[in-house]
Formats: C-alpha cells, sequence, structure tokens
C-alpha cells in the first residue's frame, strides 16, 4: 500500500506564519554518472528513484536492483519505467554509485564489490555507520566528513531518527555548546519498511471489520497501539536500550564530533504512516533563549520553523510527509537545567526522504560536485 496522502496544512501553516520556503540550489555532477540502486523495490530504493528524477540528477545510465523474487518487476522512474533485475557480481560493472537500501546484510556483502569495481557505494544501512574509515554523513551538518570516502570507498547515511535530530542540534552546538540531549521518539510505520506500512493497513481493516489481526512486522499490535522497541524483534541487550537507541546515540556523537555528548533515548513505534517525529531536550553550555535557537533553526538550510504557540502553530508528522525540509516548533525553555541552559523542542521530518533517500542523494549530489 502506497503511504496515504495529506491533506495540506502545512501550506496554509506557513502562510499564516508568512514563512517563505526557500529551495536550497542544487549540486550537480560534472559528466552524467552510472547510477544503479539495491532495493529498488522497497520504499527507500523507490523514494530514492523518484528524488533522482525530481532533482534532475545527470543519469548516464540507471539500474533498479533488487533480489532474485523481483526479478523483471517493474518500477516507475518518473513517467517512465524501469525493469527490475537481481543483484549479481556483474551488476556493478562500470557503475560510478550505488545507493544501497536493501538492508545490512545485503551491502556487507556488495558494498566491498562495487569499490573493487571502482564504483561508490551509499549506504542506507546500519552496517558500516560505526566503521572510523567510513564517513557517516549529513552533508549540511558535516559535509567535510566526505573527504574520507576514499579509504573504503562506502558512505554511510545514518539512520533516519539520528538525522532529523542532528539537522537542528548543529546549529544550537556550534552556537552554545550541546552537553547533554533527551530524546523521545514518535516514528513512523514506514520507517519498518513497506511491510510496516501494510501492516497498519491491515490491521486497522481487520479491527474495523471485527476480525483478529494478524501481527506480522512488528512484535505487537500497532494499530492503536504504541510500541516502545525499535526494532520490533530483535532481542533487547541486557542494558535495555534498543538497537535505534544505540544508533542514535551512537550516531549523534560520531556526526557531531562530540565523543562524550551525553545523550539519553527512548525510541517508540506509533500508529502513523510516515514522518517520525521527535521530543528533544538539550543542556547546553551557554545560555540560549527560544526566540535566538529559533532564529538559528531558521537560518539552516533544510530545516524551518513552524511556532507559534499563540495561534496554536507547531509542525506535525502529516506536515512532514513528502516535504523535503524538516519542521521545529514548540521551542520553549527546558527550566530543568539552570541558568537559561536548557531548551526543548519539537523536530519531524519524512523518515523515507530527509531520513534515508534525500539525505543520500544530497550526499551523491555534494560527493559528485567537490570529491569524484
Ligand atoms: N524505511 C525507512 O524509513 C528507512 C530509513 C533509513 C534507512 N533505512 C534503511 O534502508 C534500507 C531499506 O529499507 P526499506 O524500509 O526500504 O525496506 P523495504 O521496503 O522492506 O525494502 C527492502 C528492499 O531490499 C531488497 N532486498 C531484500 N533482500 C535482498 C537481497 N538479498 N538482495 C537484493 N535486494 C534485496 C528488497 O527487494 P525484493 O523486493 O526483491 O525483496 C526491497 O527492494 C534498510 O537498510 C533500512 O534500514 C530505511
Amino acid at each position: 500500500m502506497p503511504v496515504p496522502s495529506k491533506s495540506g496544512t502545512l501550506d496554509q501553516k506557513l502562510e499564516t506564519l508568512g514563512v517563505q520556503v526557500k529551495d536550497q540550489p542544487t549540486k550537480h555532477p560534472k559528466r552524467p554518472m552510472h547510477v544503479a540502486v539495491v532495493g529498488a523495490t522497497g520504499v527507500v530504493g523507490r523514494e530514492t528513484l523518484a528524488i533522482l528524477k525530481e532533482r534532475a540528477f545527470p543519469l548516464a545510465t540507471i539500474k533498479a536492483l533488487a533480489s532474485e523474487r523481483s526479478q523483471g518487476e517493474r518500477v516507475a522512474f518518473g513517467d517512465d519505467e524501469l525493469v527490475v533485475e537481481a543483484v549479481r557480481p556483474e551488476s556493478f560493472a562500470g557503475v560510478d554509485l550505488v545507493f544501497f537500501a536493501a538492508g545490512g546484510g545485503v551491502s556487507k556483502v556488495w558494498a566491498p564489490r562495487v569499490a573493487e569495481a571502482g564504483g561508490v557505494s551509499i549506504d542506507k544501512s546500519s552496517s558500516f555507520r560505526m566503521d572510523p574509515d567510513v564517513p557517516l554523513v549529513v552533508p549540511e551538518v558535516n559535509g567535510h566528513a566526505l573527504a574520507g570516502f576514499a579509504k573504503k570507498r562506502i558512505i554511510a547515511t545514518p539512520n533516519c531518527s539520528t538525522i532529523q535530530m542532528v539537522q537542528a542540534l548543529a546549529p544550537l552546538h556550534r552556537k552554545a555548546g550541546v552537553q547533554r540531549v533527551v530524546v523521545c521518539t514518535y516514528q513512523a510505520v514506514s520507517g519498518a519498511g513497506r511491510g510496516g506500512v501494510d501492516e497498519l493497513e491491515r490491521q486497522v481493516r481487520d479491527l474495523f471489520n471485527l476480525r483478529e489481526p494478524k501481527i506480522d512486522t512488528f512484535d505487537q499490535r500497532i494499530a492503536f497501539n504504541v510500541l516502545p522497541r525499535i526494532p520490533a524483534k530483535d532481542p533487547i541487550p541486557a542494558d535495555g536500550t534498543t538497537g535505534e537507541e544505540r544508533k542514535m546515540i551512537d550516531e549523534t556523537r560520531k556526526i557531531l564530533e562530540a565523543p562524550a555528548l551525553r545523550v539519553g533515548v527512548t525510541c517508540v513505534r506509533v500508529p502513523v504512516f510516515n514522518s517520525h517525529s521527535e521530543a528533544v531536550h538539550v543542556e547546553l553550555a551557554a545560555p540560549l533563549s527560544p526566540e535566538d535557537a529559533r532564529a538559528l533553526f531558521a537560518a539552516e538550510p533544510n530545516l524551518l520553523v513552524i511556532d507559534d504557540p499563540a495561534r496554536g502553530l507547531y509542525p506535525t508528522a502529516e506536515d512532514a510527509s513528502g516535504e523535503d525540509k524538516t519542521l521545529v516548533g514548540r521551542v520553549r525553555v527546558d527550566a530543568s537545567v539552570p541558568d537559561g541552559r536548557g531548551l526543548a523542542f519539537w523536530v519531524v521530518s519524512d523518515n523515507l526522504r530527509t531520513g534515508a533517500a534525500l539525505n543520500a542523494v544530497r550526499i551523491a549530489e555534494a560527493l559528485c560536485a567537490d570529491w569524484l
């Protein structure tokens, strides 16, 4: 089932606030590139193809790759269709750039083969994120880290929940030094892939038709429920921190180059089709007012501030879905931290776009324009 469309309230909110959305200039490679997308039949792979088309990424050739199961299937590429091929050793001959959106096991096997064939991999799985020889990049936050891509010819794109949080933390960190972060996430089912989207839709239908809902992708019912366990089926380690929570802690430290940063996380799956929301509390080294924080957020290339408490304006997951910007609101003092050094805010973003496919394409644009 495709992610349902939205109602257009974001435009109304932006108009009420008089917020202008500035499109960022797109960096383009100096020559058309030979590109492959592995996992082209999944939710992130399809979004990657859509974004390459939308942003007119210069392509010499484009291949849609997936498992043997999908050999011969067709996936949309703008108004055209691509025929899906199963990944094979010869798939990467002559390919400059490969987007991996097929899970960690697939990246682990094939990304080193891409490097041997002379290409560069942009990997959306967690397989290489904490490898010291692999840059973990959100281009507008730590684009300089791309310089290290040549060591393994692999660049990792962070976990979806991490990306939107570091986009907002980065300007605060530069200005006032983030010392501690406490975050609770409200993560959409599309974060669990097409199986997650299908399961919410199916369970809602079942419940309205008085049928027992089947549980498959998640470990308990997701319809009309919230599940504080991501990934749903991985064992929770002895320290009680789930895999998703561990990723947010480690990746935030790596991206912000702050190994001692104190990060506390609870990750929660909610019955929302698309876009992750996060309640973030930060402790800063220096005081920072909510007004100054809003101005810092508004100056960031990929953040939009929707924050007018008097008029009840704040961003929601529905607003963020299908958008390229990460939305920030509910910016306020966190009085549990003394001396005006505490801030709280709400940040929402499309996990399939900013959280995965768009960040990967932005990496490709920066890499091709500045490094390849
Ligand atoms: N969903 C998100 O919000 C999100 C955000 C950030 C990162 N990611 C990461 O992005 C990746 C893809 O996630 P998704 O949500 O798009 O999952 P998905 O919808 O379940 O899609 C999985 C894709 O992987 C392909 N695949 C599976 N096994 C394969 C194999 N052995 N060889 C080649 N292709 C294979 C599938 O192809 P078939 O159709 O042939 O099975 C399908 O195209 C994962 O690493 C995930 O962690 C996802």
